[in-house]
């Protein structure tokens, strides 16, 4: 399949959704889908790379799903250390700057330590940026924000009448990052899940009822595609 000829989008953020019906569907265990959703996020990566996309942030666990079952937040934890472990040097050779957003303290230790690890080691990459969404809610994310400000305000460093969105924005943990300009969420759901609420304010939506270990280069093609033919108003009048 050829890649969409028209306009790409500069980020394109993903709520890779679905990996636990697809084990369902199968018989397996949830770990599994988890397993095979971590090869779909390989593709995915390529395709962007092919379609010189620059940034791509993949929501991978939310602030929400510690509260899963413990098994489950352990196998969780267990398989993104390894999918670092094992992927770094992969990301390294395709020129991937890997960066990651969130509540990262929340993560275990030797997490923490290999995905720091992983961002070091690809911080001088200047292909697509990989950002990684890890214990990551977007009204903690919020919260921080305003704290921040908060602190700013008090120190006496701004006045409260200089805060405006853009200053705000830089505020977030996604301050050096555009806002997505395409969401796509996998399994069909109809929700954000507290997934950048603000900065998806005017992000096109893309929703894929496939399941997101089933998601593939062509899917992303398929909405990079869908994609191209929208019309992004901002609110104001179109010309045509
Ligand atoms: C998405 O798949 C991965 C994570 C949230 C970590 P799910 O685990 O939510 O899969 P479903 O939605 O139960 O099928
Ligand atoms: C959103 O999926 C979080 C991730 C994909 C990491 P969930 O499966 O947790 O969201 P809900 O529960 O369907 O809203
Ligand atoms: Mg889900």
């Amino acid at each position: 399949m050829a890649t969409p000829a028209s306009s790409i989008p500069r980020h394109v953020a993903i709520i890779m959704d679905g990996n636990g019906r697809w084990a369902k569907d199968r018989g397996l265990p949830r770990i599994k889908g988890h397993e095979q959703g971590a090869e779909a996020v390989r593709e995915c990566v390529e395709g962007c790379g092919d379609l010189k996309i620059e940034f791509l942030t993949l929501y991978a666990f939310s602030a929400e799903n510690w509260q899963r079952p413990k098994a489950e937040v352990f196998a969780l934890m267990h398989l993104l250390e390894r999918f670092l472990k094992e992927k770094t040097q992969e990301l390294f050779d395709k020129n991937v700057r890997l960066q990651a957003i969130g509540r990262l303290t929340d993560l275990p230790p030797s997490c923490q330590k290999q995905l720091h690890k992983s961002i070091e080691r690809t911080s001088g990459n200047n292909g697509l940026t990989l950002i990684l969404a890890l214990s990551y809610g977007s009204r903690l994310e919020i919260i921080d924000g305003v704290k921040d400000l908060l602190r700013e305000v008090q120190a006496g460093h701004i006045d409260s009448a200089m805060i405006d969105v853009e200053m705000f924005s830089k505020h977030l943990y996604t301050r050096y990052y555009p806002d997505p300009d395409l969401l796509i969420r996998t399994s069909g759901e109809m929700r954000l899940s507290n997934f950048l609420l603000w900065q998806l304010s005017y992000t096109e939506i893309y929703v894929t009822p496939k399941l997101w270990p089933d998601f593939t280069r062509q899917d992303l093609f398929a909405a990079v595609e869908d994609y191209g033919q929208r019309q992004r108003r901002y609110g104001l009048v179109c010309s045509d």
